[in-house]
């Protein structure tokens, strides 16, 4: 298991991508987090987010009517964006912004939540297993855990080194490696007919909310880094005890040549027995 020192700058970078969001791209990370939640499944609920990034999505939860949101994040500058982006959006009553690794989170201390949210994080960890296991003792009976995880793909050894090598490099050989994803991205598209410009200039309206090059740098530096089959996900909610929602499984090759693409996966914790 990794802690600060060994992660990449995820923080900076989203303290650099906050100052792009705007009511559009709130708007988009309400529509894909209702995606995941359904429609109405986060009014009046207790929401605990976990790696919050950018707090973007901790914000979306409370526009989606979000009781009470707890946002984490391991990373100090990560856990100073999200308090202002909150703090921008937000009335201050409703939320609060904690430094903690997944690993110090205690429903002892903490009370479990209706919702726990991972999207993302817990395949950048060191140990991805053991942070998922803690996720999921933080959602409350009947509640629910949505995790966004890497799909296993055959490149993902490859990208691993490549993560650790980027993650510790000097910014200009993280712009060269970055200028170079990007040309080759660009040419794949040319070669497939597609057009690489209107995808990035529409990113944020299909993604998230997101941003192209604050994501080409996430995926690249995004080290520690783990991934997961369907398969294997599935494994780990049986064993876990929880019950399959819904998931959104991307439909791709299994080469992962400009990276593995996330899985989203929404899971119910069983309420205690004669209380289902
Ligand atoms: C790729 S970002 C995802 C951010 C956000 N969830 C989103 O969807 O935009 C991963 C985040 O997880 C955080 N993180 C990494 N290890 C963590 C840990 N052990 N505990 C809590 N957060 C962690 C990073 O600092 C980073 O902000």
């Amino acid at each position: 298991m990794s802690e600060l020192s060994t992660h990449f700058e995820f923080g900076r970078n989203w303290s650099s991508y906050a100052g792009l969001i705007d009511e559009e791209r709130v708007a988009e990370a309400v529509r894909g987090l209702e995606r995941l939640a359904g429609a109405g499944g986060l009014s009046g609920k207790t929401f605990l987010d976990i790696g919050c990034g950018s707090g973007l999505h901790s914000l979306a939860a409370l526009r989606l009517g979000a009781l009470r949101v707890l946002a984490v994040d391991l990373d100090p500058q990560s856990v100073a964006t999200t308090r202002q982006v909150l703090g921008a959006h937000a009335s201050e009553n409703q939320w609060e912004v904690r430094e903690k690794s997944v690993f110090a989170l205690d429903a002892n201390d903490l009370g479990h939540f209706d919702v726990v949210y991972a999207w993302g994080s817990l395949h950048h960890t060191g140990a991805m297993y053991e942070a998922w296991r803690k996720a999921a003792g933080m959602v409350a009976p009947g509640g629910m855990l949505i995790v966004a995880l890497y799909r296993k793909t055959w490149l993902c050894p490859l990208w691993k080194i490549e993560k650790f090598f980027y993650s510790r490099a000097p910014a200009w050989v993280q712009r060269a490696s970055r200028a170079c994803y990007i040309t080759t991205m660009r040419l794949a598209f040319l070669l497939i007919g597609r057009d690489f410009k209107k995808y990035r200039a529409d990113y944020g309206r299909s993604f998230r909310g997101m941003d192209y090059d604050h994501d080409v740098h996430d995926w690249m530096g995004g080290y520690p880094y783990e991934s997961v089959s369907p398969r294997q996900a599935e494994k780990f909610r049986a064993e876990l005890g929880f019950l399959p929602v819904r998931s959104f499984v991307l439909n791709r090759t299994p080469v992962g040549i400009f990276g593995s693409g996330n899985d989203e996966y929404v899971w119910k914790r069983q309420n205690p027995v004669g209380m289902q």
